[in-house]
């Protein structure tokens, strides 16, 4: 398979043109799939009318995926897969309705956060044309790398809290199911490292977000507050990100070390979105 990748232009992400996902890659063009992925942060390939089951197959590879143990939010058959979507069975929605809703890296208030996402359109709502509900991502090493020399001094080596319950707080927990209220007492934060070393390029990323970012460590509460304003709005200026617009049948992959990324919620409840995502397994944060 020979595979072209398009770099989007923006401070992360390509397009690959010419893989079919549907298949299981050879070595070499895997290896290159992979290359890009770690130079560009967040990938996508269009037109991949993919199963389930190429969806893990393909992410797979990347490493072991994330089983989740969340009834109301679960893929039925597939404990890899999180369900993303605004529709409604039985009078209950059929996964999580408000993901993204705050800017956010996935898994961040865990010991061992995602390495990994990739969430595949199966519906995408449409108005006059032109599709609604993209997603925003931000480059954390772009961002990182752009500092002042004083301000990265200043906060190499400083730890943050990274906890869900604080999500959930900001957020409302409107409609919260039981199980994630759950989950979230069950592993409802970590503390890392505010600037992250790439486990596979080592780049150093800032690990920061308005979503999950709590408090950091060893600083006076204004101190701690003022500074997470500060370094999660650096983050998401436009010369560090990239706005999707979503076709059906996209893949966007994207790394949770170096990107947080965002939903839009710019479309009515009755235009059906429908989004399935598996997540890698991450390590322990490098110090
Ligand atoms: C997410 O936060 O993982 C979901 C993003 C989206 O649905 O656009």
């Amino acid at each position: 398979m020979t595979v072209l990748i398009k770099p989007t232009g923006f401070a992360l992400g390509a397009e690959v043109v010419g893989a079919d996902l549907t298949k299981p890659l050879d070595d070499t063009t895997f290896a290159q799939i992979r290359a890009a992925f770690y130079k560009h942060e967040v990938l996508y390939f269009r037109g991949q009318a993919l199963s389930d089951e190429d969806h893990i197959r393909f992410t797979a590879r990347f490493g072991e995926l994330r089983q989740l143990k969340l009834a109301s939010q679960s893929h039925v058959q597939h404990a890899e897969i999180y369900v993303i979507s605004n529709i409604m069975k039985d009078g209950k929605h059929i996964g999580s309705y408000d993901a993204g809703v705050l800017w956010h890296t996935d898994g961040a208030y865990l010991a061992k956060p995602h390495a990994i996402s990739a969430l595949r359109a199966l519906e995408v709502p449409v108005q006059n044309g032109r599709t609604l509900g993209d997603t925003h991502f931000a480059s954390t090493s772009a961002a990182y790398e752009a500092l002042p020399p004083a301000m990265q001094k200043r906060i190499d080596g400083l730890q943050a809290v990274q906890s869900a319950a604080h999500h959930l707080a900001k957020t409302g927990g409107a409609g919260v199911k039981k199980d994630v209220y759950a989950a979230v007492k069950a592993d409802p934060e970590a503390i890392h490292n505010l600037v992250r070393v790439h486990p596979v390029n080592g780049r150093k990323c800032l690990y920061v977000t308005e979503g999950y970012t709590s408090r950091i460590v060893g600083l006076p509460e204004d101190e701690s507050r003022d500074l997470i304003r500060e370094l999660a709005n650096h983050c998401i200026q436009p010369e560090f990100t990239y706005r999707h617009n979503w076709q059906q049948h996209d893949l966007v992959m994207w790394d949770d070390c170096a990107t947080q990324h965002k939903a839009t919620f710019d479309y009515p409840p009755t235009s059906p979105r429908l989004m399935h995502r598996t997540t890698v397994v991450g390590g322990v944060p490098l110090h």
